[in-house]
Formats: structure tokens, C-alpha cells, sequence
């Protein structure tokens, strides 16, 4: 099976999760994009939506949905996003896409998060795909020296300007063994916006399409 259908079959799992009455968050990606083409077919059960992106919401609306703020909907039901990286305890590697700051914010204030993805998101460590971290424009350079100390190879983003006015800087070769403590360690580097590590808040169900359909994994 091609990466695209376990994509769209991990995407169609995920239908099952939105319940009647459900506020749900949309994430943001290719994965993603699957859900957002397929929400129509569940839009009797959906009471309100909040999106993790301009690209996210620009795609709802074009199917008719009237996408809400997080201001205005509160804490929501469910939280459905993709992933770059997941190891077996759904701890995540996000912001492949650049819209990690949303998204953290969106799985922040989910009861349920439920990450979607094709199995070569599954992982042993985190950190073979290049950490993602939004940074203040004029912190770059700073957080570009904090990594190189954690003996990170950082690269910025170049020309890529986030949702919230924000860069993006790309950081290779990290061990990522304890992402509990890394996400909290890079997190206290002034000028960090949000670190895509997602451990402290990690997902409560992966949806992983693979050759022989989906594959439910829980905490
Ligand atoms: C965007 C993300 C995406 O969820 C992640 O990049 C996965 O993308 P895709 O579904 O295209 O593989 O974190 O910021």
C-alpha cells in the first residue's frame, strides 16, 4: 500500500472518535488534509470546530464549515493531527508543517488527542527527524547557539514565516532519550516559542496505517 492510503485509511479510522455534540480540533498536514476532505461525512455530529492553521482553516471553510476560535469554543473534545515522529508511549516529534505552536495549544486544551499518521512515523528514539522549534525572529541566533551546545545541528526555516509571525528552526541529531526533559529544557531557552516535542501533553491514541489496514495503538 502506498504512503497516501495508509494516510487516508489512518485518516478515516479517526471518524470514529467524533462522537454527536463533538467540539474538535483540526491539525494541520498532508495526513490531515485526508480528515479534512472526509469531515463532510460527519458534519451532523460536529458542534463546533477550532483549527491549528490559516492552511487548515482555509480548507474547512471551503467545505462550508464556520471554523470558531479557542476563545470562544473553551476546552474541546477531540483533538485530531498528524505527526513526523511518535515512539510507543505516543510521545511526538511535530512541526514538519510550521504550525507547531498551534497545535500544541489545540492538544493542550483536548481531552482526547488522537494522532493519525503511516507506520514510518513509529519510531525506537525521537530525533531522527529534524526537531522542529519556532523561535522569535530576533532569537534566532541565540537559540541556534543553545542547540549547537546540546550538540544539535540547527538550521532555520529559510524564507518560512509561521501563522504567528515566527521562524522556524530545524535541529538534526539530537538524542531525544528523555523528551520529558528536553522539551522542558528547550522550552526555557528565552525566545523559544514552542519546541515540537510533544511528551509532556503526548497523544492518547495513534492511528498508524499500515499494509494491512490501521493499527490502534494506546498508552
Ligand atoms: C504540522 C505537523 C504535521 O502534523 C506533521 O508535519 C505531519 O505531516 P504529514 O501529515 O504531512 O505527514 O506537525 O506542523
Amino acid at each position: 500500500m502506498n504512503v497516501s492510503d495508509k494516510k487516508r485509511n489512518a485518516a478515516k479510522a479517526s471518524l470514529e472518535f467524533i462522537k454527536p455534540g463533538t467540539s474538535l480540533g483540526v491539525g494541520t498536514g498532508s495526513t490531515v488534509n485526508f480528515l479534512i476532505e472526509l469531515l463532510p461525512q460527519v458534519r451532523d455530529r460536529i458542534d463546533s470546530i477550532v483549527s491549528s492553521s490559516k492552511a487548515s482553516t482555509a480548507l474547512l471553510e471551503g467545505l462550508g464549515f464556520k471554523v470558531s476560535t479557542l476563545n470562544e469554543v473553551g476546552d474541546i473534545d477531540l483533538y485530531i493531527d498528524g505527526t513526523d515522529e511518535s515512539n510507543k508511549r505516543l510521545q511526538l516529534i511535530k512541526g514538519g508543517g510550521g504550525a507547531l505552536t498551534r497545535e500544541k495549544v489545540l492538544a493542550a486544551a483536548a481531552r482526547r488527542f488522537v494522532c493519525i499518521a503511516d507506520d514510518s512515523k513509529l519510531v525506537g528514539m525521537l530525533g531522527g527527524f529534524p526537531l522542529p522549534i519556532e523561535v522569535l525572529p530576533m532569537a534566532q541566533e541565540l537559540v541556534s547557539r543553545r542547540m549547537l551546545k546540546m550538540r544539535g545541528h540547527p538550521i532555520w526555516r529559510e524564507g518560512f514565516i509561521t501563522d504567528n509571525g515566527n521562524h522556524i528552526l530545524d535541529v538534526s541529531d539530537l538524542q531525544i532519550s528523555n523528551p520529558i526533559e528536553m522539551e522542558a529544557r528547550i522550552n526555557r531557552i528565552p525566545g523559544v516559542v514552542t519546541v515540537g516535542i510533544f511528551a509532556d501533553r503526548p497523544a492518547d491514541v495513534l492511528l498508524l496505517g499500515d499494509d494491512d489496514g490501521v493499527r490502534e495503538m494506546r498508552v
